[in-house]
C-alpha cells in the first residue's frame, strides 16, 4: 500500500431558478421534443441577476465539508487546499478560489483555479490528489462550478438548450491506496489543435491587445456541436479504456461510469465503445443539463444520494471539454453520505 488521496465528502448545489424545455421553446425556435430526443435534457438551472460562480461554489463546498464531517467528524473538514475548476470565474482576475476559501472560513489555505472547461473537475481532482500524495497537502476541497448561462448567446437555441449552471464538490484526505475511496489512477490529455471548436473568442489578451472592442457576438460562448460530439465519444472512450487497462479492470468488472453529462447520446455511444450495459452508465443530465465543470461531481452526488452508486462499486469518472481536453479517474466507491442541493 502507498499514500493516496481518498474521497471522503461530496456535495452539490444548484441555483434556485429552473428553466424547462417548454420555457425555452416559448423564447426560441426549438421544442421539448427536439431537446429531449437530440440531447436527453429536460431541465436546467440558471443563476439570478447578480449571482456568481463563487456563490454556487461556496454552497457546494459547504455541503461537501458537511458530508466529510458526517462520516469523519469535525476534523474531517479541516482542509488545507482548495482547487476550483471553472471556466466562468467571477472576474477575469484574480482567481475565484481564494474568495471561495475565504467565505468558507478556511483561513489562509492555498487556493487556485483550474481552467479545463468540461474536463475541469477531473483535472482539479488529479491536481489535488497529486498534491496530497506528494505531501504538499493533507486534505483538499475540490470544487467544479460554472455559470454558463452568463456567457451564452441568448439567441443561440443549441447552446441554450444544453447548458445549465451548478456546482459540485468533493473532499479528499490523505490515506492509503487500499482504502475504499482511494483515487487509483488518472488518464489526462489535451489537443490544442481543436481549440476553436469550443470557445469564447473575445475577452482575452488576443482580442484585447488589438485595442478594439470585441466583434459583436464574440463575447459569447460558441461551440461546433457535431465535431465536438465525435471528439467527446472518441476521447472519453479511449481515455477510460487506457485507465481501465492501467488499473487492471475489465469493462465488465466496472460498476459505474460517471461521464461528463453533455448529451445522453454521447453517454450511450461511450457505453457502446466500451462494451458497457446501460445500467453501468450514470445519467442525471435530464434534470440539470450540461453543467460544465460541475457535471461530474453533480452526477456523483445524485447517483450516491439515490443509491445508484454504492460502497464497493468500481467507478470510472471521465470528462471531455474545451481545449480540447479530456481526463479520467478510477476509484472504489467509499461509504459516504452526500449532501445534496
Ligand atoms: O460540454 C462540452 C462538450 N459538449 C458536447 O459534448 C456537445 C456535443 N454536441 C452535441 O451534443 C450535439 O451536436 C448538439 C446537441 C449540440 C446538436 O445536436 P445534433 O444532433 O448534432 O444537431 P446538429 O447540430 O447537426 O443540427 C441538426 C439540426 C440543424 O438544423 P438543420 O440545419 O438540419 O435544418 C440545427 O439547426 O437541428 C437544428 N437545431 C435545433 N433545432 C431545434 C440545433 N439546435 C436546435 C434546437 N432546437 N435547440
Amino acid at each position: 500500500m502507498s499514500r493516496a488521496a481518498v474521497l471522503c465528502g461530496l456535495g452539490g448545489a444548484l441555483p434556485a431558478t429552473a428553466v424547462t424545455n417548454e420555457e425555452l421553446a416559448a423564447q426560441l425556435d426549438t421544442s421539448d421534443q427536439w431537446i429531449r430526443t437530440r440531447t436527453g435534457i429536460g431541465l436546467r438551472y440558471v443563476v439570478a441577476p447578480g449571482e456568481a460562480t463563487s456563490d454556487l461554489a461556496v454552497a457546494a463546498g459547504e455541503r461537501a465539508l458537511e458530508s466529510a464531517r458526517r462520516t469523519g467528524g469535525d476534523k474531517a473538514a479541516d482542509v488545507d487546499l482548495v482547487v476550483l475548476a471553472t471556466s466562468t470565474p467571477d472576474r477575469p482576475c484574480p482567481g475565484t478560489a481564494p474568495g471561495v476559501a475565504h467565505r468558507l472560513g478556511l483561513g489562509t489555505v492555498p487556493a487556485f483555479d483550474v481552467a479545463a472547461v468540461c474536463t475541469g473537475f477531473v483535472y482539479a481532482l488529479a491536481t489535488a490528489a497529486s498534491m496530497i500524495t506528494a505531501g504538499v497537502a493533507q486534505r483538499a476541497l475540490v470544487i467544479g462550478a460554472d455559470t454558463f448561462s452568463t456567457i451564452l448567446d441568448p439567441t443561440d437555441r443549441t447552446t441554450r438548450a444544453i447548458f445549465g449552471d451548478g456546482a459540485g464538490a468533493v473532499v479528499l484526505r490523505a490515506g492509503e491506496s487500499g482504502e475504499p475511496g482511494a483515487l487509483l489512477g488518472f488518464d489526462l490529455g489535451s489537443d490544442g489543435g481543436g481549440a476553436d471548436l469550443i470557445t469564447v473568442r473575445a475577452g482575452g489578451s488576443r482580442q484585447r491587445s488589438t485595442g478594439e472592442p470585441p466583434v459583436e457576438g464574440d463575447q459569447f460562448f460558441a461551440m461546433e456541436g457535431r465535431p465536438v460530439f465525435t471528439e467527446a465519444v472518441i476521447n472519453m472512450s479511449e481515455s477510460s479504456q487506457r485507465l481501465l487497462d492501467r488499473v487492471g479492470w475489465t469493462p465488465a468488472a466496472l460498476d459505474k461510469v460517471v461521464a461528463h453529462q453533455a448529451n445522453v447520446r454521447i453517454l450511450h455511444a461511450v457505453g457502446e465503445q466500451l462494451g458497457l450495459e446501460e445500467k453501468q452508465i450514470v445519467v442525471n443530465l435530464d434534470r440539470v443539463g450540461n453543467t460544465v465543470a460541475a457535471s461530474i461531481p453533480l452526477a456523483l452526488t445524485d447517483a450516491a444520494a439515490e443509491g445508484d452508486l454504492l460502497p464497493g462499486h468500481r467507478v470510472v469518472l471521465t470528462g471531455f471539454g474545451g481545449g480540447l481536453t479530456w481526463g479520467s479517474a478510477a476509484l472504489v466507491w467509499p461509504d459516504i453520505a452526500p449532501v445534496t442541493a
